[in-house]
C-alpha cells in the first residue's frame, strides 16, 4: 500500500491525483462539469455531476497507471469551499442543485440579518462577515425555498455539506456524515474559537442541529469507500478546503508565513498560529488545519480577479491567443505610460468588499496600446496582493505589536509567469518565493492522509521537503514603489466613486 490518491474537487473541475512513496505525482487526471448560471448572480453545480465526475476521475487515474485500490494507503479530499448541498439521507439525492460559493442570492437575506445585528456575533464567533459567500445563508435559503424541507430536515431527514461532506457520504455509502475544521470554518455556522457548531447562529439563521456533520481534524479516519466505488475499501483519512490544503502543501507551518494562489481569483492566507487573530483590516479570520486537536488559524483575503484579467485580455479584448503570451507583451509595455487597470468585474472582494464596484482602466494615452493593457492587467494582481499583503500585515502589528517577518509562497497557474512574479515581488518590496512542486494543492490532502495512514514523514520532515524552484527578489526602487502603489490606491477610489 504505498500510494495516496488525492482529490481535489474544484469550482470548474474535478480532479484525481495519485502520488507515490516519496510524495511525488504519478497521475492526474481531470474532467470538467457544467456551470449553472439560472439567474443574474446565481451560481449552481450539478451535485450529481460533481459526483460522477469525481468518481470517473478517481477510477480513470487508478486505471491509467495500473494501480489497484488496495494499493492504496489512504485518500486525502481536497474541494472548493463553501458551496452548499442538502441532501436525502434515505435517498442520497441532492434535494437541490449545489448552490456555489460565487452565487450572490442571499445578499438580501445577508442585508436583513446585517440590520437585525448579528455581524458581530458573526465576526466573534466565526471569524467571517455576513456575506452571500459562505455556506450559512445558502443553507437557510434551500430549507426556506424546497417544499416540504425544513420538516424533513428538523426530522433529521436531511443531511447538509460542503463539497467534501457530501463525497465523503457518496464515497462510504452513506455510512459517514463528516466534514473537516477548515470546511466547518467557511460555513459561517462554526464557533472557530471552541471548535464547535454555533447554537446561537444556527438558531438566527433557523438551521438545525439534525442537518450539520460531525467536524473532525483535517487528518482523522473519516471513513472506508463502498467497495463498489473503487473495487476495495479504502480509508479517508485527510481533508482540507482547498486554500488550506494549498497551506498545508506549501508548508505554511509557522506563524507568519504566507502562500497565495494565483487561480480564477486569488486567496491568500497568512499563519497566525494557535491564537486567532481578529482583523480590523476587514481580512476574514479562519482556521488553517486542525491537528491532533489543535487548531492552527490564518488570517484569509480573498481576490475574486487574478488569472481571470489574463482570461479577459484573451477572450474579452482578443489580444493575446494563450495567457502565456501576457508577459511576453506586457514586458513591450512602455515605461513612460502609467495605464492602471481596476479589475472589479465582478465587485471588489478584500479588503474593499464592494459587489457593486466595476472594472476601471485610468491613464490612458494615445499611444496605449495591447502592451500596456497587458502591463496594467498583470500589475493589477501584484497590487491587489499588496493590498491583502498590507491589511494582513497591520492585523498583526495589531495584535502582536510588532510587523511579522512575511514569507510568501506562490502557486496557481498564474505563479508560473515569471514576469507576473517579479512584479509581484517588485510591488510588494519583498521575496516571492515558487516552490518546485505545483500540485500545492492536491499535495496537501494527500499529506494529511498519507501521514495519518503513516506512509508519509511528520510536519517538520515534510516542512523540510519544500523546495524551491525561484526566489524572486524586489528590483524597484522604493520611491518608485510608493509612487506605483500610490496610483493604484487612487484609481481603486475613482473605480469606487463611479
Ligand atoms: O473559497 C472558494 C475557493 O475554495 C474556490 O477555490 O480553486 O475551486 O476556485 P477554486
Amino acid at each position: 500500500m504505498s500510494f495516496i490518491l488525492a482529490i481535489d474537487q474544484g469550482t470548474t473541475s474535478s480532479r484525481a491525483i495519485l502520488f507515490d512513496a516519496a510524495m511525488q505525482v504519478v497521475g492526474i487526471a481531470q474532467q470538467e462539469f457544467r456551470q449553472h448560471f439560472p439567474r443574474d448572480g446565481w451560481v449552481e453545480h450539478d451535485a450529481e455531476e460533481i459526483w460522477t465526475t469525481t468518481l470517473a476521475v478517481c477510477r480513470r487515474v487508478l486505471a491509467d497507471h495500473a494501480v489497484a485500490a488496495n494499493q492504496l494507503a489512504g485518500i486525502g479530499i481536497t474541494n472548493q469551499r463553501e458551496t452548499t448541498v442538502i441532501w436525502d439521507r434515505q435517498t442520497g439525492r441532492p434535494i437541490h442543485n449545489a448552490i456555489v460559493w460565487q452565487d450572490r442570492r442571499t445578499a438580501a437575506l445577508c442585508a436583513g440579518l446585517l440590520r437585525d445585528g448579528l455581524e458581530p456575533v458573526v465576526e466573534a464567533q466565526t471569524g467571517l462577515r455576513l456575506d452571500p459567500y459562505f455556506s450559512g445563508t445558502k443553507v437557510k435559503w434551500l430549507l426556506d425555498t424546497i417544499e416540504g424541507a425544513r420538516e424533513s430536515a428538523a426530522a433529521g431527514a436531511l443531511a447538509f455539506g460542503t463539497i467534501d461532506s457530501f463525497l465523503i457520504w457518496r464515497l462510504t455509502g452513506g455510512q459517514v456524515h463528516a466534514t473537516d475544521a477548515t470546511n466547518a470554518a467557511r460555513t459561517l455556522l462554526f464557533d472557530i474559537h471552541r471548535g464547535v457548531w454555533s447554537e446561537e447562529i444556527c438558531r438566527a439563521l433557523d438551521v438545525p442541529a439534525a442537518l450539520l456533520p460531525e467536524v473532525k481534524d483535517s487528518a482523522a479516519d473519516f471513513g472506508l469507500t463502498d467497495p463498489a466505488m473503487l473495487g476495495a475499501a479504502v480509508p479517508i483519512l485527510g481533508v482540507a478546503g482547498d486554500q488550506q490544503a494549498a497551506t498545508i502543501g506549501q508548508a505554511c507551518f509557522a506563524p507568519g508565513m504566507m502562500k497565495s494562489t494565483y487561480g480564477t481569483g486569488c486567496f491568500a492566507l497568512l499563519n497566525t498560529g494557535t491564537h486567532p487573530v481578529a482583523s480590523s483590516h476587514r481580512m476574514l479570520t479562519t482556521i488553517a488545519y486542525q491537528l491532533d486537536g489543535r487548531r492552527t488559524y490564518a488570517l484569509e483575503g480573498s481576490i475574486f480577479i487574478a488569472g481571470a484579467a489574463v482570461q479577459w485580455l484573451r477572450d474579452g479584448l482578443g489580444i493575446i491567443d494563450s495567457a502565456a503570451q501576457s508577459g511576453v507583451l506586457a514586458q513591450r509595455a512602455d515605461p513612460s505610460q502609467h495605464v492602471t487597470l481596476v479589475p472589479a468585474f465582478t465587485g471588489l472582494g478584500a479588503p474593499y468588499w464592494v459587489p457593486e464596484c466595476r472594472g476601471a482602466v485610468f491613464g490612458l494615452t494615445r499611444n496605449s496600446g495591447p502592451a500596456e493593457f497587458a502591463r496594467a492587467a498583470l500589475d493589477s494582481v501584484a497590487f491587489q496582493t499588496r493590498d491583502l499583503w498590507e491589511a494582513m500585515q497591520a492585523d498583526w502589528c495589531q495584535a502582536h505589536g510588532h510587523s511579522p517577518d512575511v514569507v510568501l509562497r506562490v502557486d496557481g497557474g498564474m505563479s508560473a509567469s515569471d514576469y507576473t512574479m517579479q512584479r509581484l515581488s517588485d510591488i510588494l518590496g519583498a521575496p516571492v518565493d515558487r516552490p518546485v512542486m505545483q500540485e500545492t494543492t492536491a499535495l496537501g490532502a494527500a499529506w494529511l492522509a498519507g501521514m495519518r495512514a503513516g506512509l508519509y514523514p511528520g510536519m517538520e520532515e515534510f516542512a523540510a521537503g519544500w523546495a524551491l524552484d525561484r526566489q524572486f527578489a524586489p528590483g524597484l526602487p522604493e520611491p518608485d514603489r510608493r509612487e506605483a502603489y500610490d496610483r493604484w490606491k487612487r484609481a481603486v477610489a475613482a473605480a469606487m466613486a463611479v
